[in-house]
């Protein structure tokens, strides 16, 4: 099974005696995730010049594949780094993988860096992408973080101005969350000049006067995956939805906080800053679109069943 790879073809198949549990894809070859190494002038770790996407399967199915594929091709040109594989061959690296995992549910990590060259922040002349894949294991929010909600605490967004990109260069990120576990909690709340823009690696969502307010897509946060499927949920419920700046005092007075992200799905913020959210416990909204949540990942799966089942035998 060949693939295109700008002007180079390369090998999709699997060795013989991969181990399924940490296999990885790395520049045109299935290897075990131990073997996957990339040069220390790769760019990637020298400058976190690349780009990357973390896409939930549930059933052995992708959920929302095509909304991932189409950010990947979008955080590829925001940084100038040309699309280093057809899309169609996305898909079936991305299923290739999958069908290779032992589980069900899974979590594919995909990165595209600049590739390796000698040092010079300006961009080589001539070199190829890294491209990067593995998959794991996905443990969903267990049942007591759907009934008891996380605990967050609020913290200065101290990033670059392009949060949109799903950039590799997450320092500030890594910072924050890490200030909210010395703390207990699971999430940081990231606040820029009196705005609420998002959570550390999630977005996150107010209900206020049973409104639900999330950030407008903007430079300022990550248009999670999430943002497409939650306005379609609100309006299946019945919910009124905006997107606009949030300050401070609307996060305060919210009977409500929410956060999404394909590992954490759509979960209640129950605590901030030590403080519970209006009762402490997961609110009606949450609790609709969690169900709407729940039914739209099971539509997929039986979807991807009936198109696996109808597909002809080759
Ligand atoms: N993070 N905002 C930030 C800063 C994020 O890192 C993420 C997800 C999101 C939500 O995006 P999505 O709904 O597409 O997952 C928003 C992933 C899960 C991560 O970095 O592991």
């Amino acid at each position: 099974m060949n693939a295109s790879f700008l002007d180079h073809t390369f090998d999709l198949s699997f060795p013989e005696n991969l181990d399924p549990k940490s296999t990885a894809y790395l520049n045109g070859k299935f290897l075990a995730l131990e073997e996957a190494k990339v040069s220390v002038l790769d760019r990637g770790f020298l400058f976190a010049d690349g780009i990357y996407e973390v896409v939930p399967v549930y059933q052995r199915s992708p959920f929302l594949w095509t909304n991932h594929l189409r950010r990947l091709v979008r955080s590829l040109a925001a940084i100038q780094l040309a699309c280093p594989l057809h899309e169609e061959d996305w898909t079936e690296l991305v299923h290739r993988m999958i069908d290779h995992q032992p589980f069900d549910d899974q979590f594919i990590y995909l990165q595209i860096t600049r590739g390796s060259a000698r040092r010079d922040h300006a961009f080589p002349q001539t070199v190829r992408p890294t491209v990067f894949a593995m998959a794991s294991e996905f443990h969903r929010p267990s049942q007591a973080d759907r009934e008891n909600g996380l605990k967050a605490i609020t913290v200065d967004d101290e990033r670059w101005l392009r949060c949109d990109i799903k950039s590799v260069s997450l320092l500030a990120n890594v910072l924050a969350r890490q200030k909210a576990v010395e703390q207990g909690a699971h999430e940081a709340i990231l606040i820029r000049d009196g705005v609420v823009t998002e959570g550390a690696s999630s977005n996150i969502w107010l209900v206020v006067e049973g409104e639900l307010l999330g950030h407008p897509r903007n430079n300022f946060a990550l248009e999670g995956i999430r943002y497409g499927l939650i306005e379609e949920l609100a309006r299946d419920c019945g919910l009124r939805l905006s997107l606009r700046e949030r300050s401070p005092a609307d996060l305060a007075r919210a009977s409500e906080v929410l956060l999404s992200s394909a590992t954490k799905e759509l979960l209640a913020i129950t605590s901030i800053n030590q403080a519970p959210v209006a009762q402490g416990r997961p609110g009606p909204v949450f609790q609709r679109l969690r169900t709407a949540y729940d039914k739209a990942i099971e539509m997929q799966c039986l979807r991807a069943q009936r198109a696996k089942a109808a597909a002809p035998i080759n």
